[in-house]
C-alpha cells in the first residue's frame, strides 16, 4: 500500500479544516467564557448571599460533572424538552458546542477571576477608597487592571485546556479534529499515520499558544516591556 508519508499528505488538508473547526469553538468558548467567567467570579465575592450562592451552585455544577455529559444535556435534552412543550426547535452542532463549553468554561474562568481579585493587597482598595473612587470605579481602575496580569498564566492553561477538550464534540459528530480522523481512518484504515497526524496538529496549536501566551504576558507587564 502506498507509504505512511502519502497517507499523511493525503490526509493533511482534511485534517487541517478539522484543526480551523478546533481553533473557531476554542476562540469562540474562551471568549465567551472570559465574559461570563469574570462576571461570575464578581458576584461570587459579592456581599449579597443569594447571589454568592447561585454562583458557588453555577461553578460546582459545571466543574463537577464531566464536559461530556454537559455537552450530550445541552445538544439532546434541551431540545427534547422544548419539542415537549410543543415548540419545533434542534440545536445547530457548532451552537450547541460553543454554548456548553462555554458555560463550562465560564465556571474555570470565574474561579481564575475570583483567585485574581483576592491576590490584590487590601491596601490598594483602601488607598482607591482614600482617592474617593467608588465601588465600581475601583474594581474597574485599580483592581481589577491589576489582578486581570496575574490571571494570564492561568487563562493561558486554560485555553490550552479547552482547546484539547473540544475533541469531546466528536461525540456529537461536528467534524472537528478528532472526528475528521476519525472519518478518514474508517476510509484508509491507517490509524496510525492519521492519529499521528492528529496528535502533531494539536501539539503545534498548543505550542502556539503558550507562546503567544508568554508574549501577551511580557507585553502586559510594564517593567518586562522596557
Ligand atoms: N476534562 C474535564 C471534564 O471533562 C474538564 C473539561 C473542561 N476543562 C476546562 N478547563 N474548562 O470535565
Amino acid at each position: 500500500g502506498p507509504n505512511s508519508i502519502n497517507i499523511l499528505l493525503q490526509a493533511f488538508p482534511l485534517l487541517l479544516q478539522g484543526a480551523l473547526i478546533t481553533l473557531q469553538l476554542t476562540l469562540f468558548s474562551v471568549f465567551l467564557g472570559l465574559i461570563a467567567g469574570s462576571l461570575i467570579g464578581i458576584a461570587r465575592l459579592s456581599h449579597i448571599t443569594p447571589l454568592r450562592w447561585a454562583t458557588r451552585a453555577y461553578i460546582d455544577f459545571f466543574r463537577g460533572t464531566p464536559l461530556l455529559v454537559q455537552l450530550l444535556l445541552i445538544y439532546y435534552g434541551i431540545p427534547a424538552v422544548v419539542q415537549n412543550l410543543g415548540l419545533d426547535f434542534s440545536f445547530n452542532r457548532f451552537a450547541a458546542a460553543v454554548v456548553a463549553l462555554s458555560l463550562n468554561s465560564a465556571a474555570y474562568i470565574a474561579e481564575i477571576v475570583r483567585a485574581g481579585i483576592q491576590s490584590i493587597e487590601t491596601g490598594q482598595s483602601e488607598a482607591a477608597e482614600s482617592l474617593g473612587l467608588d465601588a465600581v470605579q475601583t474594581m474597574r481602575y485599580v483592581i481589577f487592571p491589576q489582578a486581570f496580569r496575574r490571571m494570564l498564566p492561568p487563562l493561558g492553561n486554560e485555553f490550552i485546556s479547552m482547546l484539547k477538550d473540544t475533541s469531546l464534540v466528536a461525540f456529537i459528530s461536528l467534524d472537528e479534529l478528532v472526528r475528521r480522523g476519525q472519518l478518514i481512518v474508517a476510509q484508509n484504515y491507517r490509524p496510525f499515520e492519521i492519529y499521528a497526524g492528529v496528535a502533531i496538529i494539536y501539539l503545534c496549536l498548543t505550542l502556539l499558544s503558550s507562546q503567544a501566551f508568554s508574549r501577551l504576558e511580557t507585553w502586559m507587564n510594564p517593567v518586562k516591556r522596557k
